[in-house]
């Protein structure tokens, strides 16, 4: 059986349409000016402890993840980060300095050794005395901290709000948010200052759940990428409501610093198929950060076949490093385009609803896409050369996705 999007070519319509241009509201927003960054020319790849270990993370975890990156061939697909998220702190000792906890007894030892499989290893803090998991963060010690990471050799933190709000926000400010997104803002930035004066390239991921519009300012106090909403779950439902929030950000994304909406559940859960390969799928329309987040040991050869799939890899990773925008929908289904390297353009259409069949089904139209005429492009899902006419009827299966690569479109790409 297909499990992939089902893509009807038996009906070809040839009603017309009015071209409608829909630009995106953020493309008229105003930019930040992104510092200049040596760091996540593309959104960073890895794997993340979190979404499926979470407190049960451990330095011999850490060690099968990393070899199991490399085993699986994750690494040779582009997967570089190992990331250490909460629970690895310890206390700290009448100097300041942060030990870690039993389950990390040496981060030296643990850097050098997934630095050894060739790839980057990652940590977690927060700004506030606590980290959201309730261990110490580095509120008062962010130089100390930054220049620790340096030496045990990190290539990447993600620092987390969390407690910083109790600490300081509501503290300091208490009844005046605007003071209050201030106080973030220079948290944020204290700690990339801290990051830049190690001297060591650093990716620095902004875990503050799209506040304040982090979008607008988080370049400037060097967020590489920033996360845009609360925590995924791996459930269609938020995931689909992550995507729905990630519409109009896409004037924000480019080489060194990114949208971020959170990492894959991708293999986590009760996700279907059609649910994984959407959710991967539509990370890479957004130009979003790939950090796996699932049980590399245990994963299923269905699941890995989505992750190390290279052309939607490579939809992601485009040098052109524009985030793919909603051009339309129509009831649940939807319609993103991202702009590539070389004048291409990926095509994804979404079903995200279960009640479209053959008797009425989703018409494509190519016009609202700015494409004219007959498009000639990959299925990156079933490798399959495909064509792309305006108003053909589409029958996708609840949840699934079409994702089409067109080298050579025809039109004027939105
Ligand atoms: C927050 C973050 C998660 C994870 C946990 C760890 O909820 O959003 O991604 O880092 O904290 O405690």
């Amino acid at each position: 059986m297909r499990v992939s999007a089902s893509l009807s070519l038996a009906v070809l319509a040839l009603t017309s349409f009015t071209a409608v241009s829909q630009t995106p509201a953020a493309s008229k927003a105003q930019l930040a000016t992104p510092q200049v960054s040596q760091v996540a020319q593309t959104p960073p790849m890895g794997w993340n402890s979190w979404n499926y270990f979470a407190g049960r993370v451990d330095d011999k975890g850490i060690r099968a993840a990393a070899d199991q990156v490399v085993a699986t061939g994750m690494k040779d697909a582009g997967y570089v980060y190992v990331n250490i998220d909460d629970t690895w702190e310890g206390e700290r000792d009448a100097n300041g300095v942060l030990h870690t906890n039993a389950k990390f007894p040496d981060m030296k030892a643990l850097a050098d050794y997934v630095h050894s499989k060739g790839l980057k290893i990652g940590i977690y803090s927060s700004p506030g005395s606590k980290t959201c998991g309730g261990y110490a963060g580095s509120l008062g010690h962010e130089e100390q901290d930054a220049r620790m990471y340096a030496e045990w050799g990190i290539d990447y933190l993600k620092y987390d709000l969390c407690s910083f709000i109790g600490d300081v926000l509501e503290k300091q400010a208490p009844n005046d948010k605007a003071a209050q997104m201030r106080l973030m803002i220079a948290a944020y930035d204290k700690m990339n200052k801290a990051l830049k004066a190690t001297g060591r390239p650093i990716v620095f991921s902004f875990c503050q759940y799209g506040w304040d519009a982090v979008w607008e300012w988080g370049p400037s106090v060097g967020a590489n990428l920033w996360r845009t909403t609360g925590d995924v779950t791996p459930e269609w439902d938020r995931i689909y409501a992550i995507v729905s929030q990630q519409a109009g950000l896409e004037a924000y994304a480019g080489p060194g610093h990114w949208n971020d909406p959170d990492m894959l559940e991708v293999g986590n859960g009760k996700l279907t198929l059609a649910e994984n390969r959407t959710h991967f799928t539509m990370w890479a329309m957004l130009a979003a950060p790939l950090l796996a987040g699932n049980d590399l040991p245990n994963m299923k050869p269905e699941i890995k076949a989505i992750l190390t799939n290279r052309d939607v890899i490579a939809i992601d990773q485009d040098s052109l490093g524009k985030q793919g925008a909603r051009i339309y929908s129509d009831g649940e289904v939807e319609v993103w385009t991202r702009p590539l390297a070389g004048g291409a353009v990926a095509i994804a259409v979404v079903d995200a609803g279960d009640s479209r069949y053959s008797t009425h089904p989703f018409h494509l139209n190519l016009h609202k896409l700015g494409l004219t005429g007959k498009q000639t492009g990959k299925d990156l899902w079933t490798g399959k050369t495909v064509e792309l006419t305006d108003n053909m009827p589409l029958e996708l299966a609840s949840h699934d996705v079409l994702l089409v690569r067109v080298d050579k479109p025809k039109g004027h790409v939105q």
